[in-house]
């Protein structure tokens, strides 16, 4: 029986590549999430003119001063998602720290992904970090998102090997972006296809396909 494809929001604030490519997997038929509602901190955010060339229902930059703080912007950001029945909120170069209500108000329900493989290099420059360690393993994790930085339960994750070419963060940032590009979208398939059990922090996928 066909998956019937779940309302998705997705929250980011930069170029939205990671945005585009899940729409391309959703109007490929390969991903079964609609993208409902795309929301940016920015307004200079790219994401939302892809949003809005892609047809995106509701496309929204909010505007973060205008809030007293934090826990005020997440509140509004919340409600729009919650207006459009959104099953997932999926952050995606999202370069805001979410606020505990945030999180709690959508347990368990929010996923990020991360360039790097965590719990290695967290943070705002997963690249950068990991170059400059000197590992010769990097890639990309999805998560869920919980109330600390980049420390969720993991979903997914894959590995991008770092050369000795690499001497720009950027160069590496290429090649884990294009795995990005295909993990977001496989992982989102996966969570609304097969779903998923958490025990402790471990994700255990429904069917025994891991
Ligand atoms: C992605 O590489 C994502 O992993 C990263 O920002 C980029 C956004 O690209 N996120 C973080 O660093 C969060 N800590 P995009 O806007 O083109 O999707």
């Amino acid at each position: 029986m066909a998956v019937t494809a779940v309302a998705i929001a997705v929250l980011a604030s930069g170029r939205g590549s990671n945005l585009q490519a899940i729409l391309q997997a959703a109007q490929a038929g390969s991903c079964p999430v609609v993208v409902t509602v795309v929301i940016a901190d920015r307004a200079q955010a790219a994401a939302l003119e892809i949003a809005q060339r892609a047809g995106v229902p509701v496309v929204q930059y909010i505007d973060p001063k205008a809030y007293e703080n934090r826990a005020a912007f997440d509140v509004a950001c919340g409600d729009l998602i919650t207006k459009h029945a959104c099953q997932w909120v999926v952050l995606a170069g999202y370069m805001r720290i979410v606020s505990e209500g945030f999180v709690h108000r959508f347990s368990e329900r929010i996923i990020n992904i991360h360039p790097a493989l965590l719990p290695a290099f967290p943070g705002a420059h997963g690249v950068e970090d990991a170059l400059h360690h000197g590992v010769k393993v990097s890639g990309c994790t999805v998560h869920l998102v919980d109330d600390l930085l980049d420390h969720g339960p993991i979903l997914a994750q894959a590995a991008v090997p770092v050369l000795d070419d690499d001497d720009d963060a950027n160069v590496l940032r290429v090649r884990i972006q294009q795995q990005e590009h295909q993990l977001y979208p496989h992982t989102l398939a996966k969570m609304v296809n097969q779903g998923f059990d958490l025990i402790g922090r471990r994700v255990v996928w429904r069917g025994g396909k891991g």
